[in-house]
């Protein structure tokens, strides 16, 4: 009895040591990227004396600064390394650096002992790169890279022929556009380079089998290749915050796999294509802040398992074709700021904060209300403007604070007469 009560204890000081011990441990979960550290390290050596890292390796890490205790290897939950069981000498397979002080630098002669990785990552890391030991470019299977390695060049990344999974956030790329990192990565499965101020169109050729591609936040130009619309097994897209104009590709619903999109903040025009209808699995779809026109249409709200929409900032017209129970089914949406848009009384109540007008029996946004009458009344279409906490809280909030304004206005001149009038009847 005595130990079946003593058994939650140790596993409480056994977790807070762990915890202690090791504070990246913890922090490194707060990446977000996809990473495959989270899967379990190999299993222990069967023998009861495990064998210790290859001394060429060890090297490696303390010319990296990185704190090596006897072995290195001995942690079966270390997010800084990952060891091999392989004998006489156990090999690193997964390595990140993280929060480096100014003192490190890599050298070649370490990269070339790390050949054995598998996976590398860079966390606030700002190290100079060097030249990639081709073995061990040839060896890496995720390579990531957040605000870390000052700068890098697509030459640099193509490399990395056997990547699966490349992530490169806040850190500068130079390349004349994507297609020269992409060129001979077969294997990749997910492209993520964001805010890194890359430049160049999108590329026409890309590997069947991507899956997840973020290349949000950079400086890509042109039209979206109608060639990307082939990628069957594309699950994730998010181009947005980039430069690229034209219409979005007419056979854009080939992507059936597609569950997350954004396409949104670039100068992207011409209509919503009607083959978005077949991307049956679609729960997040956001266009906003673009230059897209014509009518909303109105197979989005058949879309069963869409969650999020997001169509603000755009020049759509014509009546918003959503009824209340699509409307509350999602988790955001926003249509805000086109002037041209407006939504039917008799199907969507105006409690409903859209941030669009009301339609007239014609179909057109009824007039907002004039300046003039803003001190009446009881006028449903004010309710549309005003401020108001709602799950779909985002929604134009300029023309209640315009009206709040010429209100403060008209008041102060209101009492600036009445000052004059009385100081003009005390002074005479
Ligand atoms: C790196 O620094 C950040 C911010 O200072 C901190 O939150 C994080 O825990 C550190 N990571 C490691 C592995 O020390
Ligand atoms: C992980 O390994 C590093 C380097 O050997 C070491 O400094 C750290 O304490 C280890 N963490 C754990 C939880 O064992
Ligand atoms: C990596 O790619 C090269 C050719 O690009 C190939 O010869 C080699 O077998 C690959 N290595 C692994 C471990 O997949
Ligand atoms: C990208 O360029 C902008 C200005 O052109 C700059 O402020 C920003 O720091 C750059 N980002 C990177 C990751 O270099
Ligand atoms: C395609 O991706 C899957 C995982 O999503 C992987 O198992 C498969 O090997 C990949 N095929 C090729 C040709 O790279
Ligand atoms: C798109 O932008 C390019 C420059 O990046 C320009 O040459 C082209 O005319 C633009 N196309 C459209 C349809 O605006
Ligand atoms: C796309 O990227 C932007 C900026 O990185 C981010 O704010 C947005 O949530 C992403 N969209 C999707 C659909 O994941
Ligand atoms: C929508 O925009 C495209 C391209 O800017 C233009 O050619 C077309 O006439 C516009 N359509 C409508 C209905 O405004
Ligand atoms: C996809 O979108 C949904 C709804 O907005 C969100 O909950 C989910 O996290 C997104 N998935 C990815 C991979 O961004
Ligand atoms: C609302 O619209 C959806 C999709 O168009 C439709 O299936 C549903 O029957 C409508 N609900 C009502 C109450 O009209
Ligand atoms: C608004 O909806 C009602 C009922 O569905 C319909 O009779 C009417 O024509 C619609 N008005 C407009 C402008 O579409």
């Amino acid at each position: 009895m005595a130990t079946s009560s003593l058994d939650p204890f140790f596993l409480l000081i056994f977790l807070t040591l762990s915890l202690t011990i090791s504070p990246s441990f913890t922090s490194s979960k707060s990446l977000s990227s996809p990473s495959p550290l989270s899967s379990p390290s190999p299993k222990p050596a069967p023998t009861s004396t495990p064998s210790i890292l290859d001394p060429k390796q060890l090297k490696a890490l303390q010319s990296l600064n990185i704190p090596t205790g006897k072995n290195p290897c001995s942690s079966l939950h270390n997010s800084t390394i990952t060891c091999d069981n392989s004998t006489p000498f156990r090999h690193i397979v997964s390595l990140t650096l993280s929060n480096c002080t100014d003192d490190v630098a890599l050298s070649l002669t370490a990269m070339k002992a790390l050949y054995t990785l598998n996976n590398i990552q860079f966390v606030n890391c700002p190290v100079t790169p060097i030249r990639l030991p081709s073995q061990l470019a040839l060896n890496l299977k995720t390579f990531t890279c957040v605000n870390s390695l000052k700068k890098l060049s697509g030459v640099w990344l193509s490399k990395l022929h056997n990547v699966t999974e490349l992530t490169v956030s806040n850190v500068k790329v130079v390349a004349t556009g994507p297609y020269v990192i992409l060129n001979n990565m077969i294997h990749l499965n997910t492209f993520m380079i964001t805010n890194a101020n890359l430049s160049g169109y999108l590329p026409k050729h890309w590997h069947s089998n991507i899956s997840y591609i973020d290349l949000s936040g950079n400086k890509l130009r042109g039209r979206i290749p109608t060639s990307m619309t082939e990628l069957e097994n594309l699950e994730y897209l998010n181009l947005s915050g980039n430069m690229l104009n034209g219409t979005i590709p007419v056979s854009f619903g080939d992507l059936s796999s597609l569950k997350n999109v954004s396409l949104a903040s670039n100068s992207l025009s011409g209509s919503i294509p009607d083959s978005i209808a077949a991307i049956s699995e679609l729960v997040h779809l956001d266009l906003g802040s673009n230059e897209l026109n014509g009518t909303i249409p109105k197979f989005i709200s058949n879309m069963k398992r869409l969650k999020y929409l997001n169509l603000e900032k755009n020049n759509f017209r014509g009546v918003l074709p959503f009824n209340a129970s699509f409307v509350k089914k999602l988790i955001v949406l926003k249509v805000g700021e086109n002037s041209n848009l407006c939504y039917n009384h008799s199907t969507l109540s105006s409690k409903v904060k859209l941030g669009i007008a009301r339609c007239d029996k014609h179909g057109l946004p009824m007039a907002p209300p004039a300046s003039k009458e803003i001190s009446s009344d009881d006028s449903d279409d004010s309710d549309d403007y005003s401020d108001d906490e709602s799950v779909h809280k985002e929604h134009s909030h300029g023309p209640s604070k315009v009206v709040l304004g010429i209100s403060i206005a008209l008041s102060s001149i209101v009492f600036l007469i009445i000052f004059l009038i009385l100081l003009a009847k005390c002074c005479k």
